[in-house]
């Protein structure tokens, strides 16, 4: 970016972000298709992080954008409160074929942060994502379930980053064998494109509150932009493409590769934890004295500009890719990691 454009920076408040070293330093993304992006300067950065955990089928997916383009023609908008339009209606059937158990009745949010919203239950990520992909001791989510069963206590899974196919199977109930009574979900619904969020719960719920109800609204709430049209669009051609590529079973089998190229980087500099479970994985630091979280980052910075997308999370940095990645790319990225942890201070 030109330097005397840099004023064009200040009026934005970023979220999540050092704005000041930002705006000093800017690392602007251009344009993206498949494994890579395109930034500012020309360079072509290779993904490592799905976007923010949420572009599984890859960058720009020509089914996918040529939905969203459609039915931004065909219907821009359908208001969602006592009205509806056949989109949202199709891809919450379409998503109780890959929900598991008898999860099978959807409400569309527009966020994974809405989709948590109104709730008095037992609320945990699988695998912790943005906190350092935190993987649950064997047997935990098993008895977290049976204590549950035990006290009469809905259990939910936010698999806002785990659902889609990240664990090698449709969601993470799946893939680790446990079964909630609510599983939130977001990013790669829409594989990042249109903002959506939804929340599927099992039958008995929907029945407990729909069918009991006196009449009129049985649940008070909603919003403006639930089940939009843009959104169920993307969604829909999103499951396509997951179905078509195969992508859920994709991630499987690249697993084991993923798992060893990860674990290549034991005893480099300042490495004091390797964790992995489908196709996430964290690198933990030492943390710097003083410096809480510095290292992770001057790592992150260091990855982009050697031209990949990596993610700092406190002392931790953080790959998730598309689930199309090449065995290729894989060496390509922690090449990459390598080369940065070996010169970190
Ligand atoms: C596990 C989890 N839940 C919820 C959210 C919030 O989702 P959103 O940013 O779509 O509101 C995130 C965001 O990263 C997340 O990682």
């Amino acid at each position: 970016m030109p330097e005397t454009s840099l004023s064009q920076l200040e009026p934005h408040w970023m979220p999540f972000t050092a704005n000041r070293a930002f705006k000093r330093a800017p690392r602007l993304l251009v344009s993206a298709a498949g494994m890579h992006y395109t930034a500012a300067d020309g360079r072509q950065i290779l993904d490592g992080t799905a976007g923010l955990w949420c572009v599984n089928a890859g960058h720009a997916p020509e089914p996918i954008v040529r939905a969203i383009a459609d039915a931004a023609a065909r219907l821009d908008y359908a208001p969602g409160f006592q009205m509806g339009h056949p989109g949202s209606f199709e891809l919450a059937g379409r998503l109780t074929t890959i929900l598991p158990g008898d999860l099978d009745r959807v409400f569309f949010t527009n966020s994974g942060s809405e989709a948590v919203d109104t709730i008095a239950a037992v609320i945990v990520e699988p695998v912790a994502g943005s906190t350092g992909v935190l993987v649950p001791p064997r047997g935990y989510l098993e008895r977290l379930r049976a204590l549950c069963d035990r006290h009469g206590i809905l259990l939910i899974f936010d698999e806002v980053i785990t659902g889609f196919g990240r664990l090698g199977a449709p969601f993470a109930a799946q893939a680790l064998g446990v079964v909630p009574d609510m599983i939130t979900c977001a990013k790669g619904i829409t594989n990042g494109a249109v903002p959506m969020g939804a929340v599927a719960v099992r039958r008995g719920i929907y029945d407990a509150v729909v069918e009991t109800a006196p009449g009129g609204i049985e649940l008070f709430h909603g919003y403006t932009y639930s089940g939009h049209p843009l959104a169920t669009a993307a969604g829909l051609a999103t499951l396509d493409v997951y179905r078509t590529d195969g992508l859920f079973d994709r991630a499987k089998a690249l697993t084991p590769t993923w798992e060893e190229a990860v674990h290549s980087l034991r005893g480099l500099p300042h490495v004091v934890d390797l964790r992995n479970l489908g196709l996430m994985a964290a690198i933990e630091l030492e943390p710097r004295a003083g410096q809480p979280g510095a290292r992770a980052f001057d790592l992150f910075v260091d990855c982009f500009n050697r031209g990949a997308l990596v993610r700092a999370a406190g002392e931790t940095v953080c790959l998730s890719p598309p689930l199309i990645i090449e065995p290729g790319q894989i060496d390509e990225l922690f090449g990459v990691v390598r080369a940065g942890l070996k010169q970190l201070a």
